[in-house]
């Protein structure tokens, strides 16, 4: 397998992702949204963070959002309002980005680890049975990469187990199962607006979308340290709110997410089809009856950091989404896992790479990733 550099002076870069040209078209309606709220200099908790509440609900199927300052947060404050403390356990796979993780270790809870399924990289729903024990407080599905967890078995078995069910969206924004939104399954579920996310902010940001009117409630206070009126606490909380130049950047961008979406998808679609000549590498697996918003389009191979050296090579850009799952991380190290314990997530830590994905992508681009990766497989 070659990793020769290419002769590629003066060959166009296709990076990961690229923001740049995302901005190029919406910059004037960006500019206008935050003048608006320069104008009204209310910055903190006004009226584009409670509009951005309402236009999101909707998106995720449910009746509420409560704006936080970021995805870990937001799953902070979830687990919260759902009743977890210090001393409890979480179940949660360990393959995901470690804010899931952090975000459980930071209320004191115990982080108890669940291998995924390798087709779909989410959560396996039998392992959920195998982990549970008398402690454990609360479910959190991850929808990795875009694609929801099998959500039939994880609802039934968190029903079955009185368990409070959170929904990690950070990644799956407008995804659905069958024909159901993620975010509606769960008793909440928690949205990440980093810059690189479908919906990204210029900063960080976040929501907690819910069904339950009294979680809605709970969630506003704790995101405003317990007040339940104005300088009067009723239990701890945090400084965890929305601004307003951030929510109004997210409304701009919100009116063009399903075109975004939409052009996602067909670049997904363009990777897949040429892909299918190209022996040893696995696209994404969509499974029937599920929409994928391809936050990454994530291929797998035995030889990926050979291949991904390739790419580099070529100038194009390539990521390892994630090259440590969460219970070989030296933050987890006192929980004692070793190699071997969660089989399939190990496997994919060393085997996935996510390929450029934005919804500029042009299809010639796509069609040069291919052709470096079908190179790199023939040598
Ligand atoms: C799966 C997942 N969970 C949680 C988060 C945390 O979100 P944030 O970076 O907004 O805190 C992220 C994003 O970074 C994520 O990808």
């Amino acid at each position: 397998m070659s990793t020769q550099p290419h002769a590629n002076l003066g060959v166009e870069a296709i990076p990961q992702f690229d923001l740049s040209a995302q901005y190029a078209s919406i910059a004037a309606e960006i500019r206008t949204a935050i003048e608006r709220v320069l104008s009204s200099q209310q910055f903190v908790l006004g009226r584009e963070g409670a509009a951005l509440e309402e236009e999101i609900a909707p998106v995720c199927g449910v009746a509420h959002g409560v704006g936080v300052a970021s995805g870990t947060d937001a799953l902070i404050l979830a687990m919260r309002a759902c009743g977890v403390q210090a001393g409890d356990e979480v179940l949660l796979p360990t393959s995901t980005f470690v804010a899931t993780g952090s975000a459980v270790s930071a209320l004191g809870t115990k982080a108890i680890f669940a291998d995924i399924r390798p087709e779909t990289y989410t959560i396996d729903p039998t392992e959920l049975e195998r982990r549970v024990t008398p402690r454990t407080r609360a479910i959190i599905v991850v929808h990795l990469y875009g694609l929801a967890g099998d959500m039939d078995p994880i609802v039934a078995f968190a029903k079955s187990h009185k368990l409070p069910l959170i929904e990690d969206c950070a990644q799956a924004i407008g995804a659905t199962y069958k024909g159901r939104r993620t975010g509606s399954f769960g008793d909440a579920a928690c949205l990440s607006f980093y810059p690189t996310k479908n919906l990204g902010a210029y900063g960080d940001a976040g929501m907690v979308v819910t069904n339950s009117a009294e979680l809605a409630a709970r969630l506003r206070t704790l995101r405003n340290h317990g007040q339940t009126a104005k300088y009067l606490s009723s239990e701890p909380g945090w400084n965890s709110r929305l601004d307003e130049i951030q929510a109004a950047v997210l409304r701009v961008k919100l009116r063009h997410l399903s075109d975004w979406q939409r052009a996602r998808r067909s670049n997904a679609a363009e990777y897949t089809r040429l892909l299918q000549q190209v022996p040893g590498v696995m696209p994404p697996y969509e499974p029937e009856g599920l929409e994928h918003v391809y936050h990454q389009y994530t291929i797998r191979t035995e030889q990926r950091d050979a291949l991904q050296q390739h790419l580099a090579a070529r100038k194009i850009g390539s990521t390892v989404y994630y090259p440590h799952p969460l219970h070989l991380q030296p933050l987890y190290a006192s929980l004692g896992h070793k190699p071997g314990d969660f089989p399939h997530a190990e496997r994919a830590a060393q085997e996935v790479l996510s390929l450029p994905m934005y919804p500029e992508l042009r299809k010639d681009q796509i069609a040069r990733v291919v052709e470096a990766i079908a190179d790199f497989v023939k040598c």
